[in-house]
């Protein structure tokens, strides 16, 4: 048994695997919180742009760039192509893209299988202390325990438990909004055991204000690809509304108002009122298009994405 760790930004050396728009501001928010941080990814052009202190995300992101200007100062951010770093990590974050085949809407791993293996090699045996790896890309319910945990245990030769902890922190932020959104969201943390759930809840809470929910694996997944299902489902039926109002010569306007009048006088109870949404252009962005593909692909008996 390896000794047990606790999260101290003084001890704590944390590795991001993947900067893009979820694993970059998540670097810099832990940097900022005093721990120390290598952010590994296999874009060497990227790599090249953040050490030398640019900013990879496109498009505008409120406090990002005050935030790579505090935490350059700092000197506790380096970024690296090289897996090896994982080796002086205690803590993990994954946060590799994770999108879905266009033809068949299975998901493509490629990349979350590259960065487990990485990871898997790099996990040395000889380790006094335990290392915790957290998965925080959108990923199909049943993805830890049939894909990340079988890859990382055979990579390494060691056994989740005694070895190395693991857990699940669905990422929910949205462009445009990635330090906000990371800073005030409740978060679910899925994990196996009990010491799993209070060492990641230790972690974010140098970074989350939100409430931090642990829960198990399989509940953290279904809960992430869910929301983002559920918001799909609504916007695909305000605009199917829309649709059905024009071809009957009726204003969808003027029927989602009444329709979110449905509620009796006083009516306060979420789940007893209406919220159809406004319709619009259709659903688009980083998440929403796939995510729904994610939670029906976990639904299915068995799961052994490409
Ligand atoms: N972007 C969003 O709005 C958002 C919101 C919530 C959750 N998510 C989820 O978070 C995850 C990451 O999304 P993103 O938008 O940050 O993706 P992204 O494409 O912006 O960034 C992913 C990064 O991972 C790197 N990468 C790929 N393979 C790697 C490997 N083997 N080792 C190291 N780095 C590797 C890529 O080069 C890239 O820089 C996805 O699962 C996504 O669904 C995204």
């Amino acid at each position: 048994m390896k000794s047990m760790m606790k999260i101290s930004p003084k001890t704590t050396h944390i590795a991001v695997c993947g900067l893009g728009y979820v694993g970059f501001p998540v670097a810099l928010l832990f940097a900022k919180a005093g721990f120390q941080v290598t952010g590994v990814d296999v874009n060497e052009e990227k790599i090249r742009k953040i050490n030398r202190g640019g900013n990879p995300i496109e498009g505008k992101e409120p406090g990002l760039k005050e935030l790579i200007g505090q935490v350059k100062k700092t000197g506790r951010f380096q970024a690296t192509t090289d897996p090896a770093s994982y080796q002086e990590a205690q803590v993990i974050i994954i946060a590799v893209e994770t999108p879905v085949e266009e033809e068949t809407h299975e998901p493509a791993y490629r990349a979350l299988k590259s960065a487990l293996r990485d990871i898997g090699q790099n996990l040395s045996a000889g380790r006094s202390k335990e290392v915790l790896i957290i998965v925080e890309s959108t990923i199909a319910p049943q993805t830890m325990a049939k894909v990340v945990q079988p890859i990382l245990e055979a990579e390494s030769g060691l056994q989740m438990g005694p070895d190395f902890l693991l857990a699940n922190c669905p990422e929910r932020l949205m462009p445009g909004h990635l330090i906000e959104n990371i800073t005030n969201y409740n978060r679910v943390i899925g994990a196996p055991d009990q010491r799993t759930a209070d060492l990641a809840k230790s972690l974010y809470k140098y970074i989350v204000k939100g409430k931090l929910e642990t829960t198990d694996w399989v509940t953290a997944e279904i809960v992430k690809a869910g929301e983002n299902a559920y918001r799909d489902v609504q916007i695909a039926f305000a605009n199917e509304m829309a649709l059905l109002c024009e071809a009957l010569g009726a204003n969808v306007w003027e029927v989602r108002r009444l329709i979110n009048e449905c509620k009796r006088r006083g009516e306060t109870r979420f789940e007893a009122l209406r919220q159809m949404h406004f319709p619009g252009a259709g659903v688009g962005g980083h998440c929403l298009p796939k995510d729904s593909w994610l939670l029906v692909y976990g639904a299915r008996e068995s799961i052994e994405p490409n």
